[in-house]
């Protein structure tokens, strides 16, 4: 059988994770958009990934078919001992696979390599994936903001409500 239209290669498909560059914003902003509305467009990306204290990682599907397609990213910015995910997507046909998982994992490691000491974040009350997510990883609630999902972005199919202000300890 042709190596190509072998199935098993065909499934055998991987997540590369590097670190995000400027040439990434517009994926960026796509897979954006598939977890928020409204979404951050391209120049609010361009605009962040700037900032010399903002970093990131790309997740990437490679395979015969998909190539090097990116399907997810997390942007975080530190200040001083401390640091904050600004925001984490994965497309919505690539969740549920480990790519969120992944991609945090790689930004903690990132981050006790810097000697930062907290990572902080704010999610959703009812985003029951990424609050599994962060709990897995050790994050715990440090406080509320309530009407905080009307006044920033928030995620698509909620109608906007109270943050979960969560913290995790990177060292
Ligand atoms: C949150 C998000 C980034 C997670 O990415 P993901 O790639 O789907 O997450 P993973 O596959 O790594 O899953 C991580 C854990 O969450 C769990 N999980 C995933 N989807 C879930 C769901 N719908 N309900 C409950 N748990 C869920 C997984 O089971 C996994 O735990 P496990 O290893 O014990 O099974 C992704 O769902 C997303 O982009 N959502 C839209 C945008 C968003 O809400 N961003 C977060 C804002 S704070």
């Amino acid at each position: 059988m042709i190596s190509f239209l072998n199935p098993a290669r065909l499934i055998n498909r991987e997540i590369l994770l590097r670190p995000l560059e400027e040439q990434d914003c517009v994926a960026m902003s796509d897979i954006h958009a598939t977890g928020f509305d409204p979404a951050w467009g391209t120049e609010d990306m361009m605009g962040l990934l700037r900032q010399n204290n903002v970093f990131g990682y790309l997740a990437l599907e490679t395979g015969p078919l998909t190539r090097n397609r990116p399907v997810g990213f997390v942007l975080l910015r530190h200040a001083a001992d401390e640091a904050e995910i600004l925001t984490i997507a994965v497309t919505a046909q690539t969740r549920g696979r480990g790519v969120g998982r992944k991609l945090m994992a790689e930004s903690l490691r990132k981050l006790y390599a810097d000697r930062i000491s907290r990572l902080i974040l704010e999610v959703d009350e009812n985003n029951q994936s990424a609050l599994h997510l962060y709990r897995q990883l050790g994050f715990e609630q440090v406080g509320v903001r309530k009407g905080y999902y009307t006044h920033a972005e928030k995620r698509k199919g909620v109608s906007g409500g109270t943050a979960l202000v969560m913290a995790c300890n990177v060292r």
